[in-house]
């Protein structure tokens, strides 16, 4: 009996160690977590199109009409004549080259698109200015810090009054309903730890740059107003994803991480990354960690409008079980692959720009880079309108005959425009009272 009952406890040992990641080890006992994990799983449920088709028709949609319809603004006339702002993608276009952005930052929060089109973040709420790019107390932390700001409650649009590197002493561990917005200043999240959204939903991050993030040693740290508790180790990922919805990553910067650049897992979903820059860095993003973890089918993800530069190698994305919408990317390196897949997720690459690498080993976008013929048999995934450079080939990988709905299905902007696209990828420099 005793021996059985070891042996299980055991088992259920092995299980937590290798299917949660380390950051978050901790919290499965603590009655607060749980609660928030139950809210997760609604929200998640919540957020899940099942009809995923008609968010990435309507992107491709939007994309069409902002890129032909164009042609005779004023403002458009005005820029190609003076080489002045120019937004490229709809995105873009919602919100930028308005001299007043400064003065009307929310209606960012009206511009993605995309599965994280629900997002508002702190658009509900006050405005938080940072002031302080200083980590010194992750239990109370300093008013006018990031971290006094990311822990309360309420909706915030969070803003930094000057330029400033924050070395985060351990992860940050964020609310839900929150806008980080680095416009105006440049903000570097460096040198230290990431950011963590850990079953929270609702969040905008914007115009900051994330890059060598290292791992983090654990500790007592808050998490909300009213609670903390122990953490272990952080992995050392820029952004780590977990359990979370309705989000949206936009003009970010980012390299040179311990473990991932984004990370997401755990059931997530409703997410837009778009308008990033992401450069130098191995594992560049990872959407679902464990072969056993099926919950992960309800993962949706939109990549738009995104530059994967210098010194990357894989993942751009690696992908298990959700449904990712790979769309007008532009590709300019990738030493061992581009997207990656097993355990049945759903790619729908779309208008992107491959331009392979001069090694010649590397030129395949798709690879099957540890798993089984087996576990590949159901990636179901099509490209459609993706431009191949310098020798870049995809490898048909699934099932040829899988029936993806494709008649209903709005081509994409090909991938020759994913280069205007994507030409603003990464943070932007906005000044006061100038357009941005
Ligand atoms: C923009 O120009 C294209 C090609 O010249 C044309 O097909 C399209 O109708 C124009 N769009 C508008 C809104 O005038
Ligand atoms: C976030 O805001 C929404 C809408 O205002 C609210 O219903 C929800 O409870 C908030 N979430 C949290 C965790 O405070």
């Amino acid at each position: 009996m005793d021996t059985i009952r070891y042996t299980l406890v055991f088992l259920i040992f092995i299980h937590v160690v290798f299917t949660t990641k380390a950051d978050y080890a901790n919290f499965e006992n603590d009655e607060v977590w749980q609660k928030r994990a139950k809210e997760a799983n609604s929200a998640a449920r919540q957020a899940y199109q099942p009809n995923p088709m008609s968010v990435t028709d309507n992107l491709n949609n939007r994309v069409h009409r902002s890129v032909e319809g164009r042609n005779n603004t004023r403002r458009d006339l005005k820029n190609n004549i003076f080489g002045a702002c120019m937004a490229t993608n709809p995105i873009d276009q919602c919100w930028r080259c308005q001299k007043n952005w400064d003065k009307n930052r929310k209606k960012l929060a009206d511009c993605v698109l995309g599965f994280g089109r629900k997002a508002t973040g702190g658009k509900a709420g006050k405005i938080y200015v940072v002031t302080d790019p200083s980590d010194n107390d992750l239990v109370n932390p300093k008013k006018g810090t990031l971290r006094h700001a990311l822990i309360q409650s309420e909706p915030l649009w969070i803003i930094f009054a000057h330029d400033m590197t924050i070395r985060l002493a351990e992860e940050l561990i964020m609310t839900s309903n929150k806008t980080i917005d680095g416009r105006g200043a440049q903000v570097h999240i460096a040198n230290g730890a990431g950011l963590t959204l850990q079953y929270i939903s609702n969040v905008i991050i914007h115009n900051i740059r994330v890059h060598d993030i290292k791992k983090g040693n654990g500790g007592l740290i808050r998490d909300s107003l009213n609670h903390y508790g122990q953490r272990t180790q952080s992995d050392g990922d820029g952004i780590s994803i977990f359990g979370s919805t309705n989000i949206w990553i936009d003009h970010v910067s980012m390299s040179k991480c311990d473990d991932g650049l984004i990370d997401i897992v755990e059931a997530s979903t409703a997410i837009t990354i778009s308008n990033s820059h992401f450069a130098q860095h191995n594992e560049v993003m990872l959407f679902g960690a464990s072969d056993s973890y099926k919950k992960d089918q309800i993962m949706q993800i939109t990549l738009a409008f995104n530059h994967f530069g210098k010194g990357l190698k894989q993942r751009m994305p690696r992908v298990r079980y959700g449904f990712v919408h790979v769309v007008n990317n532009l590709y300019t390196r990738w030493e061992m692959y581009a997207i990656g897949g097993s355990h049945g997720p759903t790619i729908l690459s779309q208008g992107n720009d491959f331009t392979a690498p001069n090694n010649p080993f590397a030129k395949e976008v798709t690879k099957r880079d540890y798993a089984t013929e087996s576990v590949w048999k159901n990636w179901v995934w099509k490209s459609e309108g993706d431009v191949m450079r310098n020798g870049a080939f995809f490898k048909q990988s699934g099932n040829p005959k899988h029936k993806f709905a494709s008649d209903s299905m709005i081509k994409p902007k090909p991938g020759k425009f994913a280069s205007k696209l994507a030409k603003f990828a990464g943070p932007l420099k906005c000044i006061k009272n100038k357009e941005c």
